[in-house]
């Protein structure tokens, strides 16, 4: 009797003890862990990558830790301090800013956890396994070229038309890659004088906004206008990075503009309020980068990741929507990241039911809706 107590007890112990093993309260379900990162729910497009990569992970049989960080560089250190403490076997993560990361992430690595940078590379840190976006320098090409066959550059002749340019956040690696790519379609056409930023502001530090904030780039634009458009100067496009600075300066229009015209206005994301604008001729294009695209990819090199694979070229071949396998252009500080990169495209109001067709909109009236949950 004594004997089977004593084994009893052993046995208690044992499986106490193993519960006891890591502070984090993963759950033992035998299924794996993916922990998600994400910036902040004030810009609608994280909202729409947090709710469908966790979806799709519990679809595949993953548990999903999904966290926002508020835009808060220390939320997002702590936040991801805690899906660490939580034992996740891998990290997905939408850096708030790409340089502010490298200590946490250290950390994540000596606990042998995989990282993947979402969407935004994340600067200055070995620890990071793959990087997944969208071509950023592509997605400002076709905002450059927007405005080229809006304004129809090519046979401009001698006329001139004025410009403005408003790009992203600096913190953001992204950002530089929308503005040069628009910006070097276009400065041949500022170089030729055909085209006249009459603010002068072409630097990327100069036309950049904090946090992508509507209100900053709103401030920015009223600036500008009251400067030098006061006095009736036509401002014939604004090329805006995304669709949250998109927002921001059509509201500078609508208030503080009198020249009589809409000027062109390019944007990202698809955020359901621009595509009311686009409706409503207030802005004129965004660029579109699907989610469900960037999630596909994501899991497809979350499980090879998960199960010990060392994935390469052939993952981007095997998908069924274009993407590249990159060895060179994103270099992080610490060397070259392994990138897939997806194809972004132009969206105006002329193909909107090409969103309907993802599943992630649809039409309300006139509008479209988003069905992301
Ligand atoms: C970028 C992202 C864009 C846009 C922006 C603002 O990094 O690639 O899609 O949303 O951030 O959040």
């Amino acid at each position: 009797m004594k004997k089977i107590l004593a084994m009893v007890m052993a046995v208690v112990m044992v499986l106490s003890l193993a519960a006891c093993a890591g502070n984090g309260d993963k759950k033992d379900d035998g299924k794996k862990t993916v922990g998600i990162s994400m910036p902040t729910k004030s810009l609608e497009r994280w909202n729409r990558d947090g709710s469908y990569l966790k979806e799709e992970f519990e679809k595949a049989g993953y548990n999903v830790e999904l966290t926002y960080s508020d835009n808060n560089v220390t939320q997002q250190n702590n936040d991801i301090d805690n899906l660490v403490a939580k034992e996740v076997d891998l990290l997905i993560v939408a850096a708030i800013d790409g340089e502010a990361l490298t200590q946490t992430l250290k950390n994540a690595k000596e606990n042998g956890i995989p990282v993947i940078a979402y969407d935004r590379l994340i600067m200055n840190t070995n620890a990071i396994s793959y990087y997944v976006s969208f071509d950023n320098y592509s997605v400002g090409k076709l905002q450059g070229e927007y405005i080229e066959k809006a304004l129809d550059l090519k046979n401009a002749g001698s006329n001139v038309y004025n410009i403005e340019f408003t790009a992203g956040d600096p913190a953001d690696n992204n950002a530089r890659f929308f503005f040069n790519g628009a910006f070097d379609v276009l400065k041949p056409y500022i170089d030729a004088g055909t085209l006249k930023v009459v603010s002068g502001q072409t630097e990327f530090e100069k036309v950049a906004t904090a946090q992508w904030n509507t209100d900053k780039a709103l401030d920015r634009m009223e600036n500008l206008l009251a400067s030098y458009y006061s006095n009736g100067t036509v401002l014939h496009a604004v090329v805006c990075s995304n669709d949250s600075t998109a927002m921001g300066v059509s509201q500078a229009i609508s208030s503080s503009y009198h020249g009589g015209n809409v000027p062109f206005i390019t944007g990202q994301d698809g955020d359901v309020a621009n595509l009311r604008n686009i409706v409503d001729g207030k802005q004129s294009m965004t660029v579109y980068k699907n989610v469900a695209h960037e999630a596909v990819v994501t899991l497809a090199l979350s499980k090879d990741i998960l199960d010990g694979k060392k994935p390469a070229a052939e993952l981007a071949e095997s998908q069924e929507i274009e993407c590249t396998y990159d060895v060179e252009s994103y270099n992080n500080g610490t060397g070259i990241i392994p990138s897939y990169l997806l194809v972004p495209s132009v969206v105006t109001k002329d193909n909107l039911q090409d969103l309907v067709e993802t599943g992630l909109y649809a039409w309300e009236g006139d509008y479209l809706v988003s069905t992301a949950k």
